[in-house]
């Protein structure tokens, strides 16, 4: 593979859309990062325009990456530099619609040429670790698609690729954290506005059929990551614990129903958190009627949130016991100004942040809780045991593999033969 030294020695920066297209045709189709320049340090933002590149340019980079960072770029926050797709086409498509400069299908090369302050990354989960290791290293902060990394230990070297003291930093998209709606509740439950959390409900149940599951990098561990529990009921628990704070153990079941996958198809969970509060957790990809649902019931109202793919005040429903203060209800359902939750909301977080220097909300062990969970879940449901909170660490298999090696649900692995020994144990 070309180095990104090779790639700027041998072709000069000055860049024409001419020379970009080219780059697009001819460049090499392998666009893993090896990292293999010196770290670089950030370049100071002193006022100006946040250069973003985008690092593959699919759905969620088309549909939600694009349009946040277009919104500030039109307010004058962000200037998108460049786009980066294995694909050819897919990234010439993806830079003419959005009137992205420059297109690349090397990620080394575009770092090396554009500098860029920010890097979305918006490529599948297993691509994650080492586009943003390559990213932070290159002096850009990165704001990484969820979910974050196939383990914890990935994330934990992600993590120590890290700026020591000012950035760059790798902050995780969960975009429902963002808006009024999670803000309002989320500042509710820190002050026990409600008395405290006691009991609470997250479900993520939804749909997908055979037709989902025959796309081959679908329900494999090495290529999608995880079940449902990582690839769709992340948000929901990580919205549980932004809110909640955090958990001290699970007990889990994982089942897997109706298709032909690796994974699990349904999970259920109980969760302990260190507050005191119980929860159930359902993820599921079986269940006709589609719903995201957080429920927490605190000593003097029912907080409900429904919705599916994200929410605007009008998802969230404050119940009140019988005998709570008609003033305290009022505040209780006062939301402000109506912020959905949405990628916009949350990049607007994050490029505050850049320009302080500080920090992004959904970064380091903030962005870390939900794969902590999800973890834990794996290995209780398939160890049949409780699990406690920081008890996965290097030498736990599920540290490294989210499926921990476990008998008839890990992948299989070629037999090897049996010694003498080993038959007659
Ligand atoms: N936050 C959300 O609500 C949300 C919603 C959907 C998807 N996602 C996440 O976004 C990520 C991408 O999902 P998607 O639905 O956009 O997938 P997608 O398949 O539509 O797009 C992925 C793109 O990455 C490109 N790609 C593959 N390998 C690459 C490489 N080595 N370098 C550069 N580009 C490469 C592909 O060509 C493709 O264009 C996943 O992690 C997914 O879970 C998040």
């Amino acid at each position: 593979m070309r180095t990104a030294r090779d790639a700027t020695t041998s072709k000069t920066t000055e860049h024409t859309e001419h020379d970009e297209h080219e780059d697009i045709a001819h460049e090499s189709t392998e666009c893993r990062s090896s990292a293999p320049y010196e770290r670089r340090a950030a370049v100071p933002l002193d006022g100006r325009r946040i250069k973003a590149a985008v690092i593959g340019t699919g759905a969620i980079a088309s549909g939600s990456h694009l349009p946040a960072l277009a919104a500030l770029a039109a307010e004058g926050e962000v200037e998108i530099v460049a786009a980066v797709d294995i694909d050819a086409d897919a990234v010439g498509r993806f830079c003419a619609d959005g009137g992205v400069p420059h297109g690349y299908t090397d990620l080394d090369r575009m770092l090396a040429e554009q500098r860029p302050d920010l890097v979305s990354i918006c490529t599948p989960p297993t691509l994650h670790r080492e586009q943003t290791v390559a990213a932070l290293r290159a002096g850009a902060w990165v704001w990484c698609e969820k979910p974050p990394v196939p383990s914890l230990a990935d994330f934990d070297a992600v993590e120590a690729q890290e700026g020591a003291d000012g950035g760059p930093y790798a902050s995780i998209v969960f975009q429902h954290r963002f808006g009024s709606g999670a803000r309002h509740v989320r500042r509710l439950i820190a002050d026990r506005a409600m008395g405290r959390p006691l009991v609470a409900h997250c479900q993520t149940t939804w749909y997908r059929d055979t037709a989902y599951y025959a796309v081959p990098w679908r329900g494999k561990w090495e290529t999608e990551g995880g079940g449902p529990a990582m690839g769709h009921g992340i948000h929901q628990m990580d919205l549980l614990l932004d809110l909640l704070g955090p958990w001290s153990e699970v007990r889990a079941m994982a089942g897997r129903l109706v298709h032909d996958v690796q994974t699990e198809d349904v999970s259920t969970a109980l969760v302990r958190f260190e507050s005191g509060a119980l929860a159930t957790v359902v993820n599921s990809v079986l269940s006709p009627d589609e719903v995201s649902r957080i429920r927490i019931d605190c000593e003097r109202a029912t907080v409900e949130l429904t919705h599916l793919y994200g929410h605007s005040n009008d998802n969230w429903r404050i119940t009140p016991a019988p005998d709570a203060r008609s003033e305290d209800v009022a505040a209780w359902r006062d939301f402000g100004a109506d912020v959905p939750s949405s990628h916009l909301a949350q990049l607007r977080d994050l490029v505050g942040s850049m320009r302080a220097g500080e920090r992004p909300r959904s970064s380091g062990a903030d962005g870390r809780t939900s794969l902590e969970l999800i973890t834990a879940l794996y290995k209780s449901a398939f160890t049949d045991t409780t699990v406690r909170a920081d008890e996965i660490g290097p030498g736990d298999p599920y540290y490294t593999a989210l499926h921990g090696g476990a008998p008839g649900w890990a992948p299989a692995t070629p037999a090897t033969p049996a010694t003498h020994e080993e038959v007659s144990a």
